[in-house]
C-alpha cells in the first residue's frame, strides 16, 4: 500500500529545509526509472528533488538514462535500442520503450500505462516540470562524453535555472568524477556541486580530501553504508552537505538522520517523507 504523507510542497523559489528527500531515478521502486511516470509519482509522494542520470547521444543530446548501455531497460528495434547510448542518435532512442522492462521485472507493480514510455531528454524534463520542482543531475561517465558539462550548463542557462540554483539549490549537480565537477565549477562557479564517492571508497586522509572538495562543491554523496559519525563531523566542519545514496529501509533512514545527514536518495520517497516529519 502506498502511504501519502503530503503533496509536493517543494516548488523552487524558497529554500527547502533539510533533510532533503531526493527521489533516486524518480520513484523508481514503483515506476520505471527515469520516466515521466516515475518523476510524476515522486513529486506526488513528497520528493523535494527528482534525480537525472545523464548520457550524451552520438548527436550530442543530453538524455536521461542510468546505464551507458541500453540493454537493461530499453526494448525495441535491436539496431537502435541495444548497445551504448553514445553510439545512437536521438532519433534511434525515440523508438525505444523504457517501461516494459519494469513490468517484466516487477509483475507485482506492473501497469499497462508503463508500456511504451520513452527516454526523456533533459530538455524535455526541464520543460515539463519547469520551476515546480528541483533537479539533482548526475554527469555519468563524463570522461567518455566530451562536452557533456558544456551542454548541461548551456541548457540550464537557456532555462534560466543558473541564478536560482546558486541561490537556493534549485539544481544540484553530482558526479563521481572530480574532473567533471571541476570543469562545471570553471564553467559556472556558483553552480552547487556534489562530490559522489563510490561504495567502500571514501578517500583518505578524510580531512584534507574534504577540505579540497569544499573548494568546488557544496556537499558529498557517499554510499549510505559508508556514513559514520566521523564522516558527518568532518563534512560539517568543512561546511559540506551530506546526501547518502540509496536508502530504502526506514530503519536505515532513521539511523542516518540520527547521524546528521542533510538529505538522502531513495527509491521510496514516500517512506522518507513520512519518517522525516
Ligand atoms: O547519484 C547517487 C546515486 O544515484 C549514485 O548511484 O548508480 O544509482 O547513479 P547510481
Ligand atoms: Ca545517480
Amino acid at each position: 500500500m502506498t502511504i501519502y504523507c503530503r503533496g509536493n510542497e517543494s516548488a523552487s523559489g524558497t529554500p527547502v529545509p533539510a533533510p532533503l528527500n531526493i527521489a533516486h531515478r524518480g520513484a523508481s521502486a514503483s515506476a520505471p526509472e527515469h520516466t515521466f511516470a516515475a518523476y510524476d509519482l515522486a513529486l506526488d509522494l513528497g520528493a523535494d528533488y527528482i534525480e537525472q542520470d545523464l548520457q550524451l547521444t552520438a548527436d550530442s543530446v543530453l538524455v536521461v538514462l542510468h546505464d551507458e548501455s541500453l540493454d537493461r531497460t530499453a526494448r525495441g528495434p535491436r539496431g537502435w535500442c541495444t548497445g551504448r547510448v553514445r553510439d545512437r542518435v536521438l532519433a534511434d532512442l525515440r523508438t525505444c520503450d523504457v517501461g516494459s522492462w519494469f513490468n517484466e521485472a516487477h509483475p507485482d507493480r506492473a501497469r499497462s500505462e508503463y508500456v511504451g514510455l520513452r527516454i526523456p531528454t533533459l530538455e524535455e524534463v526541464l520543460q515539463r516540470y519547469g520551476r515546480s520542482t528541483r533537479y539533482y543531475i548526475e554527469t555519468k561517465q563524463p570522461e567518455a562524453a566530451p562536452g557533456m558539462e558544456q551542454h548541461l550548463v548551456s541548457l540550464l542557462r537557456r532555462f534560466e535555472l543558473l541564478p536560482a540554483s546558486s541561490q537556493d539549490w534549485t539544481v544540484l549537480i553530482q558526479s563521481f568524477s572530480p574532473e567533471s565537477l571541476r570543469k562545471l565549477h570553471t564553467l559556472h562557479e556558483a553552480l552547487p556541486l556534489i562530490q559522489l564517492f563510490r561504495r567502500g571508497r571514501i578517500p583518505e586522509p578524510l580531512d584534507s580530501v574534504l577540505e579540497a572538495v569544499s573548494g568546488y562543491a557544496v556537499g558529498i554523496g557517499p554510499s549510505w553504508r559508508d556514513v559514520t559519525s566521523e564522516l558527518v563531523a568532518v563534512a560539517r566542519r568543512h561546511g559540506l552537505a551530506i546526501h547518502p545514496y540509496t536508502v530504502n529501509e526506514p530503519e536505515d533512514m532513521r539511523r542516518l538522520l540520527d547521524l546528521g545527514v542533510t538529505g538522502l536518495f531513495t527509491d521510496f520517497p514516500e517512506r522518507f517523507d513520512c519518517l522525516r516529519r
